[in-house]
């Protein structure tokens, strides 16, 4: 079995929308096989988006990602379980996401946009690592 990480963000929790979330993964028949909720700290929030520290968003993007409780949780499936968590997520940008998917359903604005999955097995990997140390993969 395969493993990714996936957060629902500030704006999914604070609109009650975890169990909505959750449960298209479990619809589709993925796993969901660890979680926690809690606000993510300044430091794990820079390591997690490290790819992004020299964005000119990078900081509005920390700010986002701590300011309230998020959920997050790691998902198991098929091989590349991560592509496919990807493609129920929809486009960066939820003006472009297609109906169907979360952020299509549940988001119109880039910097509030739901959900986080890791984008390949590389980061899934390093991803569940930096959340869950002590998770065997
Ligand atoms: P995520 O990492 O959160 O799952 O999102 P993603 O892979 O779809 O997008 P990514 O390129 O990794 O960007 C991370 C988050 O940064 C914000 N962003 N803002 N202003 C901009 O041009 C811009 N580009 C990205 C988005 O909130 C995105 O989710
Ligand atoms: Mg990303």
């Amino acid at each position: 079995m395969n493993k990714t990480l996936v957060i629902i963000k500030p704006d999914g929790v604070e609109r009650g929308l975890v169990g909505k979330i959750v449960s298209r993964f479990e619809d589709r028949g993925l796993k969901i096989r660890i979680g926690k909720f809690g606000t993510i700290s300044k430091e794990t929030a820079q390591k997690h988006y490290d790819e992004h520290k020299d964005k000119p968003f990078f900081n509005e993007l920390v700010n986002f990602i701590t300011r309230s409780a998020s959920f997050v949780f790691v998902v198991e499936g098929p091989e590349d379980t991560w592509s496919i968590v990807r493609k129920m997520m929809g486009t960066t940008n939820p003006k472009d996401a297609d109906c169907g998917t979360i952020r299509g359903d549940f988001a119109t604005e880039m910097t509030e946009n739901i959900v986080h999955g890791s984008d390949s097995a590389e980061s899934a990997t390093r991803e569940i690592s930096l959340f869950f140390p002590d998770f065997v993969l």
